[in-house]
């Protein structure tokens, strides 16, 4: 395809959460380059030649497209609920909404619900072509996978997805399932300054990001625990709670442990293990 060619069906996209360079040509995203590129230096991912892969919430497929780019010898990428949503339009449905003063309607929601024809789908399609890549797209809910269906994998990639369960020992409990060796596991987390014991947030509504479909953020001894509880027999944490910082952090974090109400306890960050098999 020509760059010009290239631009235009890039564009004819409503909506890219990854940015991915096209040989070249580098599309827009919610998460940059520079971002996605950070989050993969943190994934620490070992060598993959030869390798199978599991990309469980693939969305656009940066990091399906990195496996493959580094060496996996097969690389399924898997996703429903992004693929089958009509997302510009929901937004524009939702923005219409609120500027009405009106909550949305359930049932008007679902005309953007397209499992046929899967419009969100279309990013990857398009990256998947100009790449002419070999992996495979998965349209299916993982927690409906089954090992006996879809075999299992060397490493799988559950990034992005675990606060977004309702049931998250369940859903660990699927990835242990599809995992043969290495399952490398990003999510949401929470550190609540004072406290060590294994603790969950609950996001009974909007209130992680005005997400209704945020559920859970862990602390690192939670995620940690869940994953043993899961199914895998080693947790190694690659990326936890960020260091304390500023004096001000360290003060919190004092005041916290001595049982002194100061300021928030809970510190929202983006933690990565690994959990072997
Ligand atoms: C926040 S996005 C993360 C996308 C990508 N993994 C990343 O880290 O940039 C969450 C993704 O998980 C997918 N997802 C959520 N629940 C799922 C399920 N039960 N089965 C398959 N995909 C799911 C969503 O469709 C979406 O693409």
């Amino acid at each position: 395809m020509a760059d010009t060619e290239i631009a235009k069906a890039v564009n004819e996209i409503g909506f890219w959460w990854h940015s991915i360079d096209l040989n070249g040509f580098i599309t827009p995203g919610g998460k940059s380059q520079q971002l996605l590129h950070n989050e993969w230096r943190a994934m620490e991912v070992p060598d993959l030649s030869g390798k199978s892969v599991l990309d469980i919430g693939a969305w656009d497929g940066f990091f399906s497209f990195a496996a493959e780019r580094l060496g996996a010898e097969s690389v399924v990428a898997l996703d429903h609920y992004v693929w089958a949503t009509d997302r510009p339009g929901l937004a524009k449905y939702r923005q219409e909404c609120m500027r009405v003063a009106r909550e949305p309607d359930p049932v008007e929601t679902t005309k953007f619900w397209n499992p046929v024809d899967l419009p969100g789908k279309s990013g990857f399609d398009l990256a998947h072509r100009i790449l002419d890549s070999k992996v495979t797209a998965l349209n299916q809910d993982f927690l409906l996978a089954s090992s006996a269906e879809i075999g299992t994998f060397d490493v799988v990639f559950f990034l992005g997805v675990l606060y977004h369960m309702k049931n998250p020992l369940e859903s660990l409990e699927k990835v242990a399932e599809l995992t043969r060796t290495l399952a490398i596991i990003e999510t949401h987390a929470v550190e609540i300054l004072g406290q060590s014991q294994s603790l969950a947030e609950f996001y009974p509504a909007s209130e992680l990001n005005g997400d209704p479909s945020n559920w859970w953020g862990p602390n690192i001894a939670a995620l940690v625990g869940l994953c043993k509880a899961a199914g895998f027999s080693r947790v190694v944490v690659k990326k936890g709670p960020p260091g304390l910082g500023s004096i001000k952090s360290i003060a919190r974090h004092i005041a916290a442990t001595l049982g002194i109400p100061w300021g928030t306890r809970a510190r929202h960050y983006r933690a990565i293990v690994h959990a072997w098999k």
